[in-house]
């Protein structure tokens, strides 16, 4: 391995994911890397695991650097697969170590990992660790973005390992921010953001407040996935602020899926109609756009239309699964607007609306319907619909 120095005695000795393709449902296009760092002081730490997959590429990053018998602590930051299933492994090659995780974090390693997980010992906000020169200090997480997740701060070195937080999947031969597109970087970024911290957006504002307030300095920040912020690490501070507080422009996502091309002609017609009022508008057929992409795009949008055939007497499967995902994430302060075709009895629009209804959405009501192919009058309600939703964005 090329060695990688965040600070002297600080080294990533993670892996990159060049081949991932799909993160438990989320398309991961540009792979990804999950990210193990190692600090040696008097006291050596190593800071997360990787996925098992690659548990023999991480033993060999860190034997280049010292004998894993040699590792005092390993922290577990969180407990999700990708970063601790090779825990159980490095765990017993590195007998000396102590494991620290939190509170919830020691109940998940149990329960993932079994009875010899027992002996981890937990840590909480404001704890602290001394290396010899250097001191970790930790800061819990809750819920950014499971129960036991926490952030580890190298003090003297002024480096936040916040795992997750501010992560991209981006597979690169760069670590660090001035060596990747910083394009490719932000989108990365912002996708990660939407499809896996959005629920957690108020959560995240708080946190990073709380940083804010302890007055800590920060060189860098490393997260567990992507590249190291070094060269502006305030630079995804502020994008997470701004995503957070739901910043949008006056663009209109359209997400459809259609039979035989009713609700497709529907769908242009309401975009006529916005893009006639100057606004913005953004099409994706659903089973041609991953819902990875289409809930990325709408993390800036004012206004999201969903537009569904129906299929015996319901929307279309692929909107099931769209509406499904998407109220979990929760995304706050957008507008939702319903179209769609039908041949006898509908349902489609009524069954989304009911839905997101449910899940706290505001609506824009009622929704536009076609009978079969939609005629003139038809498309001009269509028109018409896309011109009110633009006129309501605007106002
Ligand atoms: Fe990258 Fe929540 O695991």
């Amino acid at each position: 391995m090329v060695k990688v120095t965040l600070k002297d005695g600080v080294n990533w000795v993670g892996v990159v994911d060049w081949n991932i393709r799909d993160f438990h449902g989320y398309i991961t296009r540009r792979g990804s890397s999950y990210n193990s760092y190692l600090i040696s002081d008097e006291k050596t730490a190593l800071i997360d695991t990787v996925k098992v997959a690659f548990c023999n590429e991480l033993i060999d990053h860190i034997s280049e650097l010292t004998n894993l018998e040699e590792i005092d602590y390993i922290i577990v930051n969180h407990v999700e697969m990708d970063h601790s299933s090779s825990l159980p492994t490095i765990a017993k090659m590195a007998k000396n170590a102590k494991i620290i995780a939190s509170t919830r974090g020691k109940e998940e390693l149990i329960k993932h990992y079994g009875a010899d997980f027992e002996k981890v010992e937990t840590v909480k906000t404001g704890d602290e660790i001394k290396l010899g020169k250097r001191t970790l200090r930790f800061l819990e997480a809750p819920m950014l973005h499971w129960p036991d997740s926490m952030f580890t701060y190298l003090v003297e070195d002024k480096i936040l390992m916040p795992n997750d937080a501010f992560g991209q999947h981006l597979a690169s031969s760069g670590r660090f921010d001035d060596e990747v597109d910083e394009h490719v970087l932000m989108e990365e970024a912002v996708t990660y953001y939407a499809n896996i911290l959005m629920p957690f957006a108020p959560l995240i504002v708080k946190k990073i407040q709380e940083v804010v307030d302890l007055k800590i300095p920060i060189d860098m920040i490393a997260p567990s996935h992507g590249i190291i912020w070094r060269k502006d690490p305030m630079k995804i501070v502020k994008a997470y602020i701004k995503w957070c507080s739901n910043e949008s422009k006056q663009k209109v996502i359209i997400a459809f899926d259609t039979m035989w091309g009713s609700t497709d002609k529907m769908a242009k017609a309401i975009a006529d109609g916005i893009i006639s009022q100057g606004v913005e508008v953004n099409l994706f057929k659903f089973r041609a756009t991953d819902n990875t992409d289409i809930v990325t795009e709408i993390v800036d949008a004012k206004a999201v239309l969903l537009g569904s055939p129906t299929i015996n007497n319901g929307m279309f499967p692929s909107l099931g699964t769209f509406l499904t995902y998407i109220t979990g994430l929760k995304p706050k302060g957008k507008l939702w607007g319903f179209f769609g075709s039908y041949g006898w009895g509908g349902g489609a629009v009524r069954g989304m609306i009911k839905m997101v209804k449910e899940a706290g959405f505001e609506v824009f009501e009622p929704g536009v319907e076609a009978k079969w192919v939609p005629n003139a009058e038809e498309l001009k309600k269509c028109f018409e619909f896309g011109q009110q939703i633009a006129q309501k964005i605007k106002a």
